[in-house]
């Protein structure tokens, strides 16, 4: 076993911990129980608690700091803030089961402008976040403009699309903000589509946690990205509308 592979059992082994650490006491960095004579006794390894801050490290790296600009004051709201609010219950309970381990990987969740889809997951994102996990967040029109920015081989410098997408599959939690074009009654472009695809099917392999919030409505956004992308949302993930007033307004 080399140093890297040695990292990367450590991960999958030490589950992550609310702070303070116990694996490594808040220092950051563990040693292995291994005998004295080993290639990799006295080595220090990244702990567990370090694994998110490396990989969203990676993802913030491919948006080049998209993923820092995240809407609203979403910071200000927590679960009770939906307590009087009885057309988000169903977003709002699919997303703190989620936040706390649930099975189903993924969440959709659809309904009008306003009504919390976003501040719902990015509240469930700042739980997981505290839990250990690494999460990641993208606006979807914003998303695909950053992708398509790197088709232009001679003028763009930065992370490719491979990279790009590839560090969105790696998080623990992505949420996908906003999914889809609500003006549009018509099938998304075959770019929109690719580039949709090979990040659901991406997540739709691992077993990462997906939010999706959207306008449309689940048919809409079968009718948008086609079965394909479709199959693989509602096959892993929850339905939930969230409902009810403007909260804008
Ligand atoms: N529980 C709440 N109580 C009061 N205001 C809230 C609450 N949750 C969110 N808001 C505020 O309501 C506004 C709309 O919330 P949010 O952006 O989450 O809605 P949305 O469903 O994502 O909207 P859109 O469909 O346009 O993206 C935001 O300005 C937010 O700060
Ligand atoms: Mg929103
Ligand atoms: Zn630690």
């Amino acid at each position: 076993m080399n140093a890297e592979e040695a990292q990367a059992l450590l991960w999958a082994t030490l589950q992550p911990c609310a702070p303070p650490c116990p694996h490594c006491g808040g220092l950051g960095v563990v040693t292995l129980a291994v005998p004295y004579d080993h290639e990799l006794f006295g080595r220090s390894f990244k702990c567990v608690c370090q694994r998110h801050k490396a990989l969203e490290h990676t993802i913030s790296q491919a948006l080049q700091g998209a993923a820092e600009s995240i809407p609203n004051q979403s910071h200000l709201f927590d679960w009770h803030d939906f307590d009087h609010l009885p057309h988000t219950r169903a977003a709002v309970t699919a997303a703190r089961a989620m936040a706390q381990g649930c099975e189903r990987p993924g969440l959709i969740i659809w309904g009008s402008t306003g009504t919390g889809k976003t501040t719902v997951a990015l509240i469930a994102m700042r739980y997981m976040a505290a839990a250990g996990q690494s999460v990641a967040w993208v606006d979807y029109t914003d998303l695909i403009k950053r992708v398509q920015s790197t088709y232009d081989r001679d003028r763009h410098t930065g992370p490719s699309e491979d990279e790009i997408l590839a560090a969105l599959v790696k998080a623990d939690l992505l949420v996908i903000d906003d999914m889809g074009s609500a003006a549009s009654d018509r099938p998304a472009s075959e770019n929109r589509v690719e580039i949709m695809f090979r990040i659901i099917n991406g997540r739709y392999a691992s077993s990462g946690r997906t939010i999706i919030t959207t306008n449309l409505t689940p048919d809409h956004l079968r009718r948008q990205f086609g079965d394909r992308i479709y199959s693989r949302l509602a096959g892993m993930s929850d339905l939930a509308k969230c409902d009810g007033k403007d909260l804008r307004q």
